[in-house]
């Protein structure tokens, strides 16, 4: 009989403390995204950067499958509250380009702070937008239908980190720009949830190291009942 659960003894890590103060622990390089079962997987997986990516990206089977992991997340009332958006290819190279231009037309101060984004859309082999489409409805408010999209986003990045592929979640102003939308073909009430990165990490760029996490019991309460 298979194991139920892997041993819950701490992986080999370090502690470390913010700037501001916030106590968590760093993953050993060696132990981050481990495919071996799927808890160990849950408990290890790390994003990578979107600027060590390059070729090859998922194939078009492979791709499928991601966005057939990323549909299959609870979803109040079955309302299907996203969709997707593909670019690869010449369709991404293309979007690339319009994306130059509208950050080549910004001023320079619509521009301060605001990364180029195209150079790692002409770097990436695939991008995946994913749409959020809240609609009204008398008992399913639409936050609620957002947290349903932010599990799509959750599920189509550990899909793609799974499946050995670098996988990045990032928005910045591509998200909110409405020239960008207008590009997307984005009707009213639709907004950008997430642009996902996806390919693969380029040989001789240094292995990922994980960031800080937060010790789960000092985000934890066990509620008991206030004293009679
Ligand atoms: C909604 C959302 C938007 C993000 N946008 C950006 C972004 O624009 N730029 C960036 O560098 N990271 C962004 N990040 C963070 C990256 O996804 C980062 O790789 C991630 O926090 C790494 O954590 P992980 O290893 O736990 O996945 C965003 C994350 C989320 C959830």
């Amino acid at each position: 009989m298979p194991m139920k659960s892997p041993d819950p003894a701490p992986l080999p890590h370090t502690t470390i403390t913010s700037r501001s103060g916030r106590r968590g622990f760093e993953l050993h390089p060696s132990v981050l995204n481990d495919t071996g079962d799927i808890l160990s997987f849950l408990r290890t997986r790390r994003s990578a950067d979107v600027a060590r990516m390059g070729p090859p990206g998922p194939t078009a089977e492979e791709l499928g499958l991601m966005l057939e992991i990323a549909a299959r997340a609870p979803d109040h009332g079955k309302l299907e509250p996203w969709r997707f958006i593909v670019l690869q290819g010449a369709g991404r190279e293309a979007f690339a380009e319009h994306v130059r231009d509208v950050w080549e037309a910004m001023s320079g101060d619509e521009r301060q702070g605001k990364k180029p984004l195209f150079d790692m859309m002409q770097a990436v082999p695939l991008v995946v937008f994913v749409i959020a489409r809240p609609r009204a409805h008398p008992k399913i408010h639409q936050w609620e239908q957002l947290l349903c999209v932010g599990a799509v986003c959750q599920n189509l990045l550990a899909a793609a980190t799974a499946m050995d592929y670098a996988a990045q979640w990032r928005t910045g102003w591509l998200a909110t720009d409405e020239r960008v939308a207008r590009l997307l073909g984005l009707e009213d009430g639709e907004s950008v949830a997430g642009v996902f990165y996806i390919g693969s990490i380029m040989p001789g760029t240094p292995p990922p190291q994980d960031r800080r996490r937060p010790f789960w019991r000092d985000l934890t309460t066990f509620w008991e009942p206030p004293a009679a």
